[in-house]
């Protein structure tokens, strides 16, 4: 039976990404049916809202689904805002593992990121006075979860485990720390460390070749991504995969709607395709054609640059080299 994609382009380069992984899927032998919904600012201009219950119900009904990217200065000026459709499709799927690799050299890492609690699903509000609050929560399950995950990962690659929080000034962070403590003797192959996320941010980036897994709550998950990123090429490469205890996941660019080169034809469309790739991986147990995919980024990468690694390549030139490398890889493997 033919596996359901549903695919939400979002906004900026968001459409520009996501339109090459279709026609990248389209060229592999797998059988998947691709259904486009509105998602983001798009969507917010058609219907109103973000996340229409359209696009929410299509997504819980699919295999999985990839995301480009979502936001803009057109909605930043108040009120309903693209960012929230994404926040709430994470939320209803459930996906509180996000996973960002991020390798380069001699660099190889993982952030596994908590993605569906912390600052950014607390209670907030206005106060008479004018104050505005945002909290941070949450409660052992939703750590232990995202904890579990990380050691299970760590375990599957170099068995190192740097658990990032702020356990020097946050309530959260004891608790976090105090529950990695608990889950740790279950683990005993794994080495563990734990970080403040400062210095953490520092290490990232003088010596990111020292990291195997970071385990993190959701903010610092976010910041320490964008970091992972700049130091292996940059967020045009960074793919990541949001996942939970069933299906679907979500796969996803650690990038967003790039505003600023949407329209250009500038857009890198790397990190998409490794998000389909950790998609063919995840969602459809096709680590075969996840490499396929793999090398022939890989090999475009070095033959065809984009501006943002310094070559002048356009989004479409760029997939053209994908597709036509995976389709001599099909044409002359041998069956
Ligand atoms: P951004 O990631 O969109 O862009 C940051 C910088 O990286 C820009 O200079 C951009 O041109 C560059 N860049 C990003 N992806 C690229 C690619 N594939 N190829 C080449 N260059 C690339 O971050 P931002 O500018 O801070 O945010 C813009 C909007 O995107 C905001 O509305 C933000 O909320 C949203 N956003 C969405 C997501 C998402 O949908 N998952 C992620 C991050 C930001
Ligand atoms: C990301 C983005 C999102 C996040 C925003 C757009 C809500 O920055 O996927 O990293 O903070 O999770
Ligand atoms: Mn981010």
């Amino acid at each position: 039976m033919a596996k359901s994609v549903v695919v939400l382009p979002g906004d900026g380069i968001g459409p520009e990404v996501a339109a090459v992984a279709i026609e990248v899927l389209g060229v592999l032998p797998v059988d998947v049916t691709v259904e486009e919904h509105l998602f983001g600012g798009a969507a917010i201009d058609a219907t109103g809202s973000p996340l229409p219950d359209e696009t929410l119900a299509a997504a819980r009904g699919a295999h999985a689904v990839l995301l480009g990217a979502v936001g803009g200065p057109k909605w930043d000026g108040g009120g309903v805002r693209p960012e929230d459709g994404l926040l709430g499709l994470r939320r209803a799927l459930d996906v509180y593992a996000n996973i960002r690799p991020a390798a380069q050299g001699d660099v190889d890492l993982v952030v596994v990121r908590e993605l569906v609690g912390g600052l950014y699903f607390g209670a907030r509000g206005v106060r008479d006075d004018g104050t505005v609050f945002d909290t941070c929560e949450y409660h052992p399950d939703e750590i232990r979860r995202i904890v579990r995950r990380g050691f299970e990962l760590a375990r599957t690659r170099r068995r190192s485990l740097t658990s990032v929080d702020k356990a020097n000034v946050l309530d959260t962070s004891r608790l976090w720390r105090r529950i990695v403590e608990e889950l740790a003797p279950g683990y005993p192959d794994v080495e563990l460390r734990h970080a403040l996320v400062d210095s953490a941010a520092m290490d990232l980036v003088t010596s990111p070749e020292r990291f195997d897994v970071i385990v993190t709550e959701n903010m610092f998950g976010d910041i320490l991504s964008d970091v992972a990123a700049a130091v292996t090429g940059g967020l045009g490469l960074a793919a990541s995969a949001s996942l939970g205890d069933a299906r679907p996941g979500i796969f996803e660019p650690v990038h967003g709607s790039a505003p600023d080169i949407a329209g250009t034809g500038a857009a890198n469309p790397a990190a998409m395709l490794r998000s389909l790739a950790l998609m063919l991986t995840h969602a459809f147990d096709r680590a075969d054609l996840a490499e396929a995919v793999e090398r022939s980024v890989e090999a475009a990468l070095v033959s065809t640059p984009t501006p943002d690694l310094g070559g002048s390549a356009t989004t479409a030139e760029f997939a053209r080299t994908v597709i036509a490398r995976l389709e001599d890889a099909w044409t002359t493997a041998p069956s």
